[in-house]
């Protein structure tokens, strides 16, 4: 059958150049926002007089046909069909006759799919912000219950002061704030109406953007019309989005591998988010964290596929741009199963606070409020960190921890030691002691856990 846009050539073409040339399997996604665009075209066109009122409502009745009969699963994907605007239009005419042909009046595949894919989006990122709230939120209600249990925080992955749970995975929740204002902005920048663009330089019909833009809920209209039809930023903003916010949660998922190691324990993941080994009797995997930590590679060489896409291309469209969609939507659909995973993967893991606390008993991590507790008794920090350093070596060496190295060795390195240095050094007392804003103690991060659901309810 000769194509649509047969005129300039027959419009024969070898089947391998159709198949290679068709993006229907992947723009099929698109269906409904091609068919809501169209809509609102028609409309259009009939309230500038271009086309007559009857002629818009057969059109949108027939458009409307279609997406029911889609949707049911009466109407299947034309193989043969080069994309889904193609597709959405040769059903239209098949069905309506010589009206359907109306329809692409003033307008250009180019613009329609600049449109669809913005529309597709929209509602992705409504999505993708839902499910960061429901993750954020569980870490914040984690957080509500762990507000006592201390633990190490590490530097270079080496003991380093102690912080309670809460605090550390109040530092994701900051992470997660700040993707989903990271999705926001790329939403509110995509918020701009390419369609009225045309193929690239506009049209000599007497049409109205603005409408078409109104009605199909946009806040602006693209001032350019070769940027209207060239411009893939919004897809870039788009995966920038989703590759920051894997990174967050595969560097979360690495720590709950690290933690739910039998060297760690100070997590068990529930038996629902785990696997066993086929031949090793006692393994119990981390999984579905370590397939999201993989997944954030799959994510970047989304976008990276698309900058290097766009890299070359001259301005206005080239075929080119058509790879796009498979990239932007692998990544939407990436990110949501990765989201969708952590949330209850969190949710039910039994956090180990004994394994916790053990470890912050072990790795002198009071050292440095040993040090200001000499320096409180008016000794220079330097000479404070120095004592406190040959402090901790001799208890290495002996295999003693500072809570209970007998104060009689205290004295033997500086007699401002007192018996009130226990006090100082108690792992809780440490913690509490930290009230800076945003530190670990109790109040600040109660706080923290506030500030958090406050702006997740923005
Ligand atoms: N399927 C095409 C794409 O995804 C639609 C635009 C086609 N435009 C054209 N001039 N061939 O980019």
């Amino acid at each position: 059958m000769a194509k649509m846009w047969a005129g300039r050539t027959a419009g024969q073409t070898e089947k391998l150049a159709d198949d290679f040339n068709s993006s229907l399997r992947f723009d099929c996604k698109m269906y409904k926002q091609d068919i809501t665009g169209s809509m609102a075209h028609a409309a259009m066109l009939a309230r500038q007089g271009i086309i007559t009122s009857d002629e818009a409502q057969t059109l949108i009745k027939g458009l409307s046909g279609i997406l029911a009969d889609i949707d049911s699963g009466a109407l299947e994907f034309d193989p043969s069909c080069e994309d889904i605007h193609m597709f959405v239009e040769e059903v239209l005419t098949k069905r309506l006759g010589a009206v359907g042909k109306k329809l692409h009046t003033a307008r250009s595949r180019n613009d329609q799919v600049a449109l669809d894919l913005r529309l597709y989006l929209r509602d992705e990122i409504g999505a993708i912000t839902e499910k960061i709230v429901a993750l954020t939120e569980v870490l914040a209600s984690k957080a509500a219950q762990y507000d006592n249990c201390i633990l190490p925080g590490y530097t270079h992955l080496q003991r380093a002061q102690p912080i309670v749970f809460s605090h550390h995975l109040l530092a994701y929740a900051m992470m997660l704030l700040r993707d989903k204002s990271r999705f926001e902005d790329a939403a509110a920048r995509m918020n701009v109406c390419p369609i009225g663009s045309c193929a690239l330089a506009g049209t000599t019909y007497d049409t109205d953007r603005w409408f078409e833009a109104r009605e199909l809920g946009f806040a602006d209209v693209a001032r350019n019309s070769i940027d209207g039809v060239s411009d893939r930023d919004f897809c870039l903003d788009f995966m920038s989005a989703c590759a920051v916010l894997m990174m967050h949660l595969s560097r979360f998922s690495e720590e709950l591998i690290l933690w739910s190691s039998w060297e760690f324990r100070f997590v068990e993941l529930s038996d629902a988010y785990t696997t066993g080994s086929s031949i090793m009797p006692q393994k119990k995997n981390p999984d579905m964290a370590e397939l999201i930590r993989g997944k954030t590679g799959r994510v970047y060489g989304d976008l990276m596929a698309l900058l290097t896409t766009m890299k070359g291309l001259p301005l206005a469209y080239n075929k080119d741009m058509q790879e796009d969609k498979e990239s932007v939507f692998d990544a939407a659909e990436t990110v949501q199963m990765c989201l969708d995973v952590m949330t209850p993967m969190i949710d039910t893991m039994t956090v180990r606070a004994d394994r916790m606390r053990k470890a912050a008993e072990e790795g002198f991590i009071n050292a440095t409020d040993l040090a200001d507790y000499l320096v409180k008794k008016g000794m220079p920090f330097r000479d404070a960190y120095r004592i406190s350093g040959a402090i901790v070596a001799e208890c290495i060496k002996t295999g003693a921890v500072l809570e209970t190295l007998p104060l009689e060795v205290y004295r033997g390195y500086s007699d401002l030691f007192e018996g009130d240095l226990y006090d100082a050094i108690d792992l809780s007392a440490c913690v509490a002691k930290r009230t800076s804003l945003g530190g670990p103690s109790v109040k600040s991060v109660k706080e923290q856990i506030a500030y958090v659901r406050e702006q997740l309810k923005k």
